[in-house]
């Protein structure tokens, strides 16, 4: 099981790259677990699920916590359907199969940071990692910028792909967050200059992201993405001959080779 956390500073394109991915993975047969950690919850949508259908790991925070903990302490668990927890409850089955789990969000103003949420998922990963392998791959969604790496959610993982724009202040999150998942130890660090529209944008970028990532891949701006975004539809559904597609198995294939 790989895992696989994608970062990036706010816009720059995680959750569509995620969600296309986490979908042509699918189809390719793989099985693919998504948790969207950031608490704008964008991600069920683009996996075709309405906002009034998700549940969160926050609504049950405190059980699942205690219930995860003390599976996780006594035995390695065989299924997450055969235990003694409900986890299995938060899992949704979203477009074409890919299974999705959300952390939650801020319930209301005032109502203190996302810290537990995120310990609550560093302790379902953990749990994930420690049975048999039930997904080849889990894939985190995160919140814009590097607060994710604060926790150590994301230690020891597969890779970190990190999604940039072709400019200065995206690719300072970008460097920064490659960084962070180093002192983390994710193993491999996979670098997507996104929106790009001309080739001096991915020569400039590269210069800038040299040394810091093991591998640097790109992707154009396609109106087809944001048209698909701007009706609420997966590009797999609004576009499936879309050209991007091209360029989102490129990175799938680069995914699969961690
Ligand atoms: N390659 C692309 N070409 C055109 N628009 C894109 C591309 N990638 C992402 N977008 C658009 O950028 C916006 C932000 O994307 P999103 O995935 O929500 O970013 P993030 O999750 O990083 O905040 C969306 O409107 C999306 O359609
Ligand atoms: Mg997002």
């Amino acid at each position: 099981m790989k895992r696989i956390i994608f970062t990036g500073k706010g816009g720059v394109g995680k959750t569509t790259i995620l969600s296309n991915l986490a979908r042509l993975l699918v189809r390719d047969g793989c099985k693919v677990l998504v948790i969207d950690c950031d608490p704008s919850m964008n991600l069920a949508m683009s996996l075709g699920i309405p906002m009034s259908d998700i549940v969160t790991l926050a609504d049950d925070k405190a059980n699942l916590q205690e219930q995860l903990g003390a599976s996780l302490e006594d035995h390695p668990h065989t299924s997450s359907d055969q235990c003694d927890h409900h986890i299995h409850e938060f899992i949704m089955d979203a477009a074409d199969g890919v299974k999705l789990i959300v952390m939650g969000t801020i319930p209301y103003g005032g109502a203190g940071c996302l810290c537990s949420h995120i310990s609550l998922v560093k302790l379902l990963v953990a749990y994930l990692s420690a049975g048999p392998d039930e997904y080849d791959f889990i894939f985190i969604d995160s919140q814009a910028g590097v607060e994710i790496f604060g926790r150590g959610l994301v230690s020891e993982f597969d890779a970190c792909v990190v999604i940039t724009e072709p400019t200065p202040k995206s690719l300072e999150v970008a460097k920064h967050g490659t960084k962070l998942s180093r002192d983390l130890g994710v193993k491999r660090q996979i670098a997507v200059i996104n929106k790009v529209e001309s080739d001096d944008d991915i020569k400039a970028s590269m210069q800038e992201l040299n040394g810091s990532v093991d591998r640097i891949l790109s992707m154009r701006f396609y109106r087809d993405v944001q048209e698909a975004d701007k009706r609420g539809a997966g590009l797999l559904d609004h576009c499936p001959k879309s050209a991007a597609l091209q360029e989102f198995s490129k990175i799938k294939e680069c995914i699969l080779e961690t």
